[in-house]
């Protein structure tokens, strides 16, 4: 580390789920699946939808707030809020700003980030390069997604296997000498050859919104599952063993892993293929599905608050999405967060 640069701490987390519940069976009434297929091949069990009213930037400001709250830290602490999404409200102005001005954080930078499932990851490496490098003291990252407003909810292949949410962290400056880094290291990478196999095809301005792409429905998430899976298994176990050797480490010393939430055999096959046992992974997909950017830190604070995260002891987190993009960041939980 250079002497100009600081220690970066998780201070706080925080997240925040809509309250309507939408379980496996609810789906199997409108469209041919059931609880027994959707549960076999991907552990969810039931996601929350947001209201109609409902927007990611109201769900990323509860969760800041909470973070805030857990924090100690108030609104005009903060100097940028960084929202990961790639279901902002608005094609512009970003959802940070939206964010910045519902929880009243008025002198502060705010920009949103788009890297769909590893959103979360790309920011933690950009939020700690700006603390360590002394731009920023306090950064509100947060990841919010509500990818029910572009499901087809008559496509059983991709309806199923999303929710809405939003998780969020405060990441401030160390203090004093005893201040402990919490980011050991992060690994993010990109491959846009494979960009069409998991994309949004209209509503960019490549396809703007017209009468016909509506009628065709081409504002609908598109996902090819299968070689997707594939991808997601490789490279997130690849980038995990690729950090924890640049750092002096084996997968045997991480206390708690927090993968995205997007399908339980993914989780398992990188359990096996990190040979780390499944109950030092944290899993609550079967209660939110894919949240996409929402995922990590929504699980990320729930673990925190049920004592999975003990002080002191490594935490990994891993991160697959469309982009392609991966990332990975090794954590030392912090004894005061
Ligand atoms: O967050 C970004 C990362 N995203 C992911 O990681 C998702 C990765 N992909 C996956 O999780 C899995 O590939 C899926 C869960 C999407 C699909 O599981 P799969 O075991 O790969 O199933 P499949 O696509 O091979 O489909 C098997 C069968 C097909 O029927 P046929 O062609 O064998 O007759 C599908 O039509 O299952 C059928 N099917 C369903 N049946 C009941 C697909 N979706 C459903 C459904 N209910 N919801």
């Amino acid at each position: 580390m250079s002497a100009a640069s600081h220690t970066v701490v998780i201070r706080g987390t925080g997240s925040y789920a809509p309250a309507k519940v939408v379980t496996n069976h609810d789906l199997s009434k409108t469209i041919e699946t059931s609880d027994e297929w959707i549960v076999t091949r991907t552990g969810i069990r039931e996601r929350r939808v947001a209201g109609r009213h409902e927007d990611p930037s109201d769900m990323a400001a509860e969760a800041g707030r909470a973070a805030l709250k857990a924090a100690g830290l108030t609104p005009a602490d903060i100097d940028a809020i960084i929202v990961a999404t790639m279901t902002g409200d608005l094609p512009f102005p970003s959802t940070a700003c939206l964010v910045q001005h519902k929880i009243g954080a008025r002198k502060c930078t705010a920009f949103d980030l788009a890297a769909a499932c590893s959103g979360f990851v790309y920011g933690l490496e950009v939020a700690s390069s700006l603390i360590r490098a002394g731009v920023h003291r306090h950064v509100l990252l947060i990841g919010a997604e509500k990818l029910s407003s572009i499901l087809n909810w008559q496509d059983r292949t991709t309806c199923v296997l999303f929710g809405d949410g939003a998780g969020a962290v405060i990441l401030s400056r160390g203090e004093g000498p005893g201040a402990r880094n919490s980011i050991i290291g992060i690994r993010t990478g990109a491959d846009g050859e494979d960009a069409g196999l998991l994309y949004q095809h209209a509503g960019g301005s490549r396809h703007p919104a017209t009468a016909d792409s509506v009628a065709h429905g081409q504002h609908f998430l598109r996902m090819n599952g299968r070689e997707v899976f594939k991808h997601a298994v490789l490279v997130m176990e690849k980038t995990a063993t690729e950090l924890l050797k640049e750092h002096g480490y084996t997968a045997a010393d991480v206390e708690c892993v927090i993968p995205h939430q997007a399908n339980r055999r993914i989780i398992e096959t990188m359990a096996e293929r990190l040979e780390v046992p499944l109950d030092r992974f944290f899993i609550n997909l079967d209660r939110y599905g894919n949240t996409s950017a929402a995922s990590i830190p929504i699980a990320l604070d729930e673990a925190a608050r049920a004592g999975r995260l003990r002080p002191g002891g490594l935490v990994l987190l891993v991160a697959f999405g469309a982009g392609l993009t991966w990332g990975a960041a090794l954590l030392r939980w912090p004894a005061g967060a």
